[in-house]
């Protein structure tokens, strides 16, 4: 497809590619798990077996890339798979920084599992730059890891800067975006080496593909490792859940601005709500990353937001149980609106706040959802 287009049109047209051979619109899933050798014992057409690599999984990549703006992406089973493979990929021994608040499944692996296998990790506020800038140690970190706007407070980190620290230092910047989406921020542009995401949510959509995702800005060494960690693990994505995938983000534009303007509406009108005692939502004004929100997501401010309840965990609890419109569901990202009583999920150990509900607004009408919550909250 020609240089050029919106991210938005790239989406809408999977970058535009037909099937040569069929002259279809739509190209077919090669779900073909093995492929046949050239009579002189080549393989010219490039594709040898399933587990490393398949043209239905790297159709998704290139739209993946392109949102992106990188110069390599692959595409995984899962968004943890992705984020495991990165930190897999930067060797033993090898110092992370990663923020205190962040998805919880991930920050566990981190703080258990990744040790034994040779990493070094420090949890800091990544909020604030100068607790990154002392956690990091010049020659022994290897990556500094980020989510903005990061489960479940929506707190948001400041990229560009962040990138400064990790340069100065010699590391890499990984940046997670499930939650702010290609359509509002672009992490390579503004400086990090890696994105990542959990392609389950938003580029997927349609809460019926589980994936993920890394996007380099170089195709180097880093992509090369994590590439070989993932057919050496056998963690590709399904060619039918690629397909999906690759169709689920021809609508992603559409269905992420759909759901960030409901959560904006929701979040201003949950600010005034008697039962609630906080909203934590970046476009609000007094949330704390409001300004890094205003330069960092351009057009949006996503679909997320975290309410507190009156009364506790109890309330909360109460709360999600009295809904019928929004499905008390984990998960986020998806064109049906979540609620969750988050700390239940996390358990034990868990930053997360006992009284705090996460929402993931949906595309539905936003007065069908005002009016299911509000009176969910009302009792
Ligand atoms: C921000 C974020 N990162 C990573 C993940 C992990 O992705 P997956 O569930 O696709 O493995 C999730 C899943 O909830 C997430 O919300």
């Amino acid at each position: 497809m020609s240089e050029g287009w919106s991210a938005r049109t790239l989406a809408a047209q999977a970058l535009g590619r037909i099937d040569e051979e069929t002259r279809a619109l739509v190209p077919p899933i090669h779900l073909s798990s093995t492929f046949v050798r050239d009579a002189d014992n080549q393989y010219r057409a490039g594709d040898v077996y399933g587990r490393p690599d398949n043209a239905t999984v790297r159709e998704a990549e290139a739209v993946i890339g392109a949102l992106e703006g990188a110069a390599a992406t692959l595409v995984f089973g899962s968004g943890m798979s992705a984020a495991v493979a990165l930190f897999l990929s930067l060797g033993p021994n090898a110092h992370v920084v990663a923020p205190r608040v962040m998805y919880w499944a991930l920050r566990a692996w981190l703080g258990n599992e990744a040790p034994s296998l040779g990493l070094r990790v420090d949890f800091v506020e990544t909020e604030d730059l100068g607790a990154v800038e002392r956690a990091v140690k010049p020659g022994e970190t290897k990556l500094i890891w980020l989510e903005t706007p990061s489960n479940p407070l929506w707190s948001l980190t400041d990229i560009e800067a962040a990138a400064g620290i990790a340069r100065a230092a010699g590391a890499w910047l990984a940046v997670d975006s499930t939650s702010a989406t290609p359509v509002f921020t672009r992490p390579l542009a503004l400086g990090a080496d890696v994105v990542m995401h959990s392609a389950t949510k938003y580029l997927n959509g349609h809460s019926d593909v589980v994936a993920g995702a890394l996007a380099f800005a170089r195709d180097d060494a880093l992509c090369e490792r994590a590439g070989a960690i993932r057919k050496a693990h056998g963690l590709i994505l399904h060619p039918f859940e690629a397909f999906l995938l690759t169709r689920g983000m021809r609508t992603l534009d559409l269905r992420v601005r759909a759901a960030a303007a409901n959560a904006m509406e929701l979040a201003n009108r949950l600010s005034n709500h008697a039962a609630v005692s906080a909203v934590l939502y970046p476009g609000l004004p007094h949330h704390p990353g409001h300004d890094i929100a205003r330069r960092q997501m351009r057009g949006g401010f996503g679909g997320m937001l975290s309410i507190r309840v009156r009364g506790g965990a109890e309330a909360a609890i109460a709360t999600a149980a009295r809904v019928n419109l929004w499905k008390r569901a984990t998960s986020l990202g998806g064109v049906e609106s979540l609620i969750e009583h988050r700390a239940s999920i996390e358990g034990a150990g868990s930053p997360c706040p006992p009284d705090l509900l996460r929402l993931s607004a949906g595309i539905e009408d936003v007065e069908d959802l005002w009016r299911d919550i509000d009176r969910a909250l009302s009792g």
